[in-house]
C-alpha cells in the first residue's frame, strides 16, 4: 500500500517541483544522490575508486518531453566520457532511453544513443541502458540489439520481476552482451510480473545461474544478501572466478556490503545518480525500502528544528 502511494507520488510533476526546490528535501536526497554537478559526481567516484571499486555515472532524468531536452541529455552523457577520461576514474556510464527521448519518437532516441555509444567508444569507454516500466521494455530491446549489432560497448538490463524476462535474457546472452541483473524497481500489473517478493527472489537466483554460466562478464545488481551469497555460491561450485563477474550496489546503499564485499576480492561497481532531477529516483528509493520514509521524515523534522532555532 505505502510502496504504490510512493510511486505514484513519484510521477506527480506538481510535488516534483516542489521537491527540488526545496532546500530540506535536498539536502535528504544527498544520501542517495552524489550532488548536482558533473564535479561533484566525479568526486564522489574518486572516492569510491580509493574504496576499491568502480562506478557507473548516472545523470538523472527521464520520460522527457522536448527534443531539444533530450538532445541535451546526450550531449551531457557524451561530455561526461571526456570529463571521466580527464579525472582519470574508473567509472562508465548508465543511460535511460525515456531520458534520450523514447517518448517522442523511438528512432529519434535511438540516434541520441547511438551518439552516445560513439562517443564512449572514442573513449573507449561502456555504457549501460538502464531498464525502465514493462511498456518500454521491447522498444528498450530493439534498439539496444540494432545499437549491439554494430557497437560492442553497450549493455543492458534485465528485471527479474517480469515473466519475460527468462526468455530476453537467454536472447541478449546468446548475443554476447553484458546483462546487469536487477529486481525491477517499477510497480507492474500482475499481467506482466511477479507480485510476491519470493517469486521475484527465486527467478532473481535462477537468472543469476544463468547469466553467471553463460554471460559476458554479468553484473549482479542487489544489495540482498541472499541474493549475492546465492551467486556467491554458484560461482564457487562452477569454478567461476571472481574476476568473470561483478556485484552492482547503488550510491548510498548497504555500503558495509560493499566493503564486504570488495574484502571477499569481488569486483563491485556502484552506481552514482547526480544531477537536479532526482525525485522520481528518489522516490523509487523510498518505495523500495519505506523505512526510509522515516529516515527521510527524521531529517526533515530534525532540518526544521535546526531553522526555527
Ligand atoms: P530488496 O529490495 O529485496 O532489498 C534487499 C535489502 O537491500 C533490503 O532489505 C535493504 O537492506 C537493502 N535495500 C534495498 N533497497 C534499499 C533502499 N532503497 N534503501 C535502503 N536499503 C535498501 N531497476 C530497474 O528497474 N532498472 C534498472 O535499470 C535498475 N538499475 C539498477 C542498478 C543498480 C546498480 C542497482 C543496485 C539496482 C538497480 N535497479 C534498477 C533497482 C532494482 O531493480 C531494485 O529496485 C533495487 O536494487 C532494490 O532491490 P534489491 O535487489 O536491493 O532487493
Amino acid at each position: 500500500m505505502i510502496r504504490q502511494t510512493l510511486f505514484r507520488l513519484s510521477q506527480q510533476p506538481q510535488l516534483r517541483s516542489i521537491a527540488t526546490t526545496n532546500p530540506m528535501a535536498q539536502s535528504v536526497a544527498r544520501r542517495f544522490v552524489a550532488g548536482e554537478t558533473l564535479e561533484e559526481a566525479l568526486a564522489t567516484v574518486a572516492d569510491i575508486n580509493a574504496q576499491g571499486m568502480t562506478a557507473t555515472l548516472d545523470h538523472l532524468g527521464e520520460n522527457v518531453t522536448g527534443r531539444h531536452e533530450a538532445v541535451t541529455a546526450a550531449d551531457d552523457a557524451i561530455q561526461s566520457f571526456r570529463a571521466i577520461q580527464q579525472a582519470g576514474v574508473r567509472c562508465n556510464a548508465s543511460v535511460k532511453l525515456t531520458q534520450l527521448g523514447l517518448d517522442i519518437d523511438p528512432g529519434f532516441a535511438s540516434e541520441n544513443l547511438s551518439r552516445v555509444v560513439q562517443a564512449a567508444a572514442q573513449y573507449e569507454n561502456f555504457v549501460r541502458i538502464d531498464m525502465e516500466s514493462s511498456e518500454y521494455v521491447d522498444r528498450t530491446l530493439e534498439i539496444f540489439a540494432e545499437l549491439f549489432s554494430t557497437h560492442r560497448n553497450v549493455g543492458v538490463v534485465i528485471q527479474a520481476c517480469l515473466y519475460r524476462s527468462a526468455s530476453d535474457l537467454e536472447q541478449v546472452v546468446k548475443a554476447g552482451a553484458r546483462v546487469r541483473l536487477v529486481k525491477g524497481a517499477y510497480l507492474e500489473p500482475p499481467a506482466v510480473a511477479f507480485q510476491r517478493k519470493e517469486d521475484v527472489d527465486s527467478n532473481f537466483v535462477r537468472l543469476s545461474e544463468l547469466l553467471l554460466a553463460h554471460g559476458t562478464y554479468p553484473a549482479i545488481a542487489t544489495h540482498d544478501p541472499r541474493m549475492v551469497e546465492a551467486a556467491q555460491s554458484f560461482a564457487r561450485s562452477h569454478d567461476i572466478p571472481n574476476s568473470a563477474f561483478e556485484f552492482q550496489m547503488l550510491y548510498g546503499i548497504r555500503r558495509d556490503l560493499q566493503s564486504q564485499l570488495v574484502r571477499a576480492g569481488h569486483n563491485v561497481r556502484i552506481y552514482v545518480p547526480y544531477g537536479p532531477h532526482w525525485y522520481p529516483y528518489l522516490m523509487r528509493r523510498m518505495a523500495e525500502r519505506p523505512a526510509n520514509v522515516m529516515f527521510v521524515l527524521n531529517n526533515l523534522a530534525r532540518e526544521a528544528r535546526g531553522r526555527r532555532r
